[in-house]
């Protein structure tokens, strides 16, 4: 990326709000949802600095970015699906997932503050993410500042939905796995998404059922 003086400008103006934002995190494996052109065009130039700058941030402070921004646009940006993040920007980074698998994940927490924290897998067809599968994993305490980071809060595994509504999740861009973890005492949020499709058996899921068994969960390429 061809790096120019008004954005290098924009990241030095960023580094005060960057600041305040002390307490933040990413899913770093798989790789959460990274700022694009499609993200630029729908949440406004700032908004993309702003995650160029530290994809960590809160959506309060990125709701404070994109006020009164001309190239805002409410309509496509949602912050609160995924920071506003898009899937246009992420097509190369789509996870394949079978049915009831164990999925490792490491969110990593670049400074906590206390809060709570759940994962969820989303449609992504609707403004604000309408939640399919709630609590996956779900702490109801999470990065507390009294304690050391707890490694089973930065890596730790889900398991895919075996009920997942037929139909969803089946190409890339309408199901993320995501990471919600709102601290109250300093009003601030902050999400991460995944996007995935699911593949493999399920006789719930695609009715075949005849079948009656796995066709294979084992290790195979994604795009297949
Ligand atoms: C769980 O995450 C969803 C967003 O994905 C959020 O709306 C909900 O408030 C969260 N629940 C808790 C208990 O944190």
């Amino acid at each position: 990326m061809q790096l120019t003086t008004t954005f290098l400008a924009s990241l030095t103006t960023l580094s005060s709000i960057t600041s305040v934002a002390n307490a933040h995190g990413y899913f770093t494996n798989p790789k959460g949802r990274q700022p694009g052109t499609a993200y630029q065009n729908a949440c406004g130039q700032q908004a993309y600095y702003n995650m160029m700058g530290s994809i960590n941030g809160n959506i309060q402070g990125l709701e404070q970015v994109v006020a009164n921004q001309d190239d805002y646009n409410p309509d496509e940006c949602w912050l609160w699906k995924c920071k506003g993040l898009k899937y246009a920007d992420n097509v190369d980074n789509v996870q394949t997932y079978a049915p009831g698998q164990t999925i490792p994940l490491t969110f990593t927490i670049a400074a906590p503050h206390t809060g709570h924290a759940n994962i969820s897998i989303i449609d992504l067809s609707t403004p604000s993410g309408t939640i399919l599968a709630s609590n996956l994993k779900h702490w109801p305490t999470y990065a507390s500042t009294s304690t050391p980071i707890q490694t089973s809060q930065e890596d730790f595994s889900i398991t895919m939905p075996e009920d997942l509504p037929a139909s969803k999740c089946e190409k890339g861009g309408e199901c993320a796995i995501q990471m919600f973890w709102d601290a109250p005492g300093v009003s601030q949020t902050y999400e991460s998404c995944i996007d995935f499709v699911v593949k493999g058996a399920s006789g719930k899921r695609d009715g075949e059922a005849g079948r009656g068994h796995a066709r294979d969960f084992g290790v195979r390429e994604v795009g297949e």
